[in-house]
């Protein structure tokens, strides 16, 4: 059991105990690829869901029999309450860069990407705008996520410290970046293994927060950064890796000449000591099959990032060869890549990805993947991803349908996986009635249904755009 919730306190102090009435829909194991079989799902039509006063799932009963009045009583009859999503692999220093016209990876990097991360140099524009994203998860039912800073260590600090206000299950760490970057995005190795060691000491297992060694990709990192990235995990077990493999073709082409000893580009990795159970892969769209059969071996996850791959042109994810390797996938924004934090929109653009490839996705498997199977992943399904008793209460409530014409699908769904598939189509973050953490009411749609959380924190000011694209991913891509 992770330590942060060994003991019964979840985050201070108690809470009032609380029940919620809804259509609860959970998942108890992995329904599979393609075919919907309800087998795996767990759909219980109006009842409530109990959350004792340490955050915890109580029990659940039927909506007729009401709890007594010792308990908080919340009515969503008609809702769709499900576990908090989580999401996988998110940039919370790229909100600004959110639809950015025009390029492919490497040069939306240098011209979009780097010039938003280097205003994290200054702590006061970290924390204003990890506040703004961590409320934006909450506003779209993400409770839990696994999320990629700047090189700054301010900016992991201001990260840590919104996640831990809010209660929250997130996993991040430092970004390493020792070449191939703009002067002010860039560290060595010395410097940024004393700030990975110092960061750890501070947050990783502190409640519910985690670090991972965040290597950016094999192209910004010598290997040397990544030879010390390998040896602090293996100094510090429990602690995560994430990285990018495998996006874009031109991207593996250079890491292919920078790296021309290794078999492929995850092969960087490996060599590295980086890849475990608790590794998180964005994307692993250009791998094969013996790349694949080294993801399952060394229990890593792919981040399947479906709405990036689309806007950023990088390529079609092999959901079926992955299980078919029996490796595990995850579903992530990431954002600003990816155009949406919404994870209803991601596994919307997850079904529209596999239907290009001649795979259907049920809207089982989407959801699934979305909470159990990312909590199995990251091997936290002892806490989060499930409606178990025992299981800390991330939960969202959301409208079946909103508007004339998704009202309209959702009275003609014959079944439930017809209902919860025209859900996942046409719902989105303005769908969402209310998100809890550890059973604590961290966002609520107001009456306006606007859909923005409302903080009353001032907007961030106006981002000096691009001008200052530094060259450093395109002068020297035919280096080594
Ligand atoms: N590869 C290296 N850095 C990034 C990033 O910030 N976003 C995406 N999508 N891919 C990357
Ligand atoms: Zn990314």
């Amino acid at each position: 059991m992770h330590p942060s919730i060994g003991g019964r306190a979840l985050i201070g102090q108690a809470i009032p105990r609380r029940a919620l009435r809804a259509d609860l829909l959970d998942f108890t194991g992995d329904p599979g690829l393609g075919t919907p079989s309800p087998g795996a799902a767990r759909h219980r039509p109006d009842h409530w869901l109990l959350i004792d006063e340490h955050g915890r799932i109580a029990g659940v009963q039927p909506g007729a029999q009401a709890p007594g009045p010792d308990w908080l009583c919340e009515d969503h009859r008609g809702g769709l309450l499900t576990p908090g999503l989580i999401d996988t692999h998110v940039h919370s220093v790229q909100l600004d860069v959110i639809a950015s016209y025009g390029a492919e990876l490497l040069d939306w990097l240098e011209r979009y990407t780097f010039p938003a991360e280097a205003r994290h140099a200054d702590a006061a524009h970290a924390r204003a705008q990890a506040e703004a994203f961590a409320d934006g998860l909450l506003a779209h039912g993400t409770t839990a996520a696994v999320v990629f800073p700047s090189v700054h260590a301010a900016s992991v600090d201001a990260l840590f410290g919104a996640a831990q206000r809010l209660g929250m299950r997130l996993i991040t760490g430092k970004v390493l970046m020792d070449r191939h970057a703009p002067d002010d995005l860039r560290d060595d190795v010395a410097e940024a293994q004393a700030q990975c060691e110092s960061l750890i000491a501070r947050w990783h297992g502190t409640e519910r927060l985690a670090f991972a060694v965040t290597p950016r990709f094999a192209a910004t990192s010598t290997p040397e950064q990544l030879t010390m990235a390998g040896a602090l995990l293996e100094r510090h077990s429990g602690v995560y890796m994430q990285t990018h493999v495998a996006e874009n073709r031109a991207e593996v082409a250079w890491i292919a000449k920078l790296f021309p000893e290794a078999r492929s580009y995850l092969d960087v990795y490996q060599r590295a000591g980086l890849l475990n159970e608790r590794a998180v892969l964005a994307h692993g769209i250009w791998l094969d099959d013996a790349d694949r059969a080294l993801l399952a071996d060394s229990g890593a996850q792919i981040a399947h990032s479906p709405s990036s791959n689309l806007f950023l042109g990088s390529g079609l994810f092999d959901w079926q060869a992955m299980a078919d390797a029996r490796v595990h996938v995850s579903l992530a924004s990431d954002v600003g890549g990816g155009t949406s934090l919404s994870m209803l929109r991601t596994m919307a653009d997850a079904y529209r990805v596999q239907a290009l490839r001649g795979v259907r996705l049920s809207a089982f498997k989407a959801l699934y993947t979305a909470t159990l199977g990312a909590a199995r992943a990251l091997r936290l399904d002892h806490e989060i991803g499930s409606l178990d008793v025992g299981r800390v209460a991330d939960v969202t409530v959301w409208d079946w349908a909103s508007g004339a014409v998704a009202r309209g699908r959702d009275a003609l769904a014959r079944d439930l996986h017809e209902r919860l598939f025209a859900w996942m189509m046409l719902a989105d973050e303005r769908n969402l009635v209310t998100t809890l953490v550890a059973g604590r009411t961290q966002y609520k749609r107001r009456s306006d249904d606007s859909g923005a959380p409302s903080t009353g924190r001032p907007k961030a000011a106006a981002p000096p755009w691009g001008a200052d694209a530094a060259g450093v991913l395109g002068a020297d891509r035919g280096d080594t």
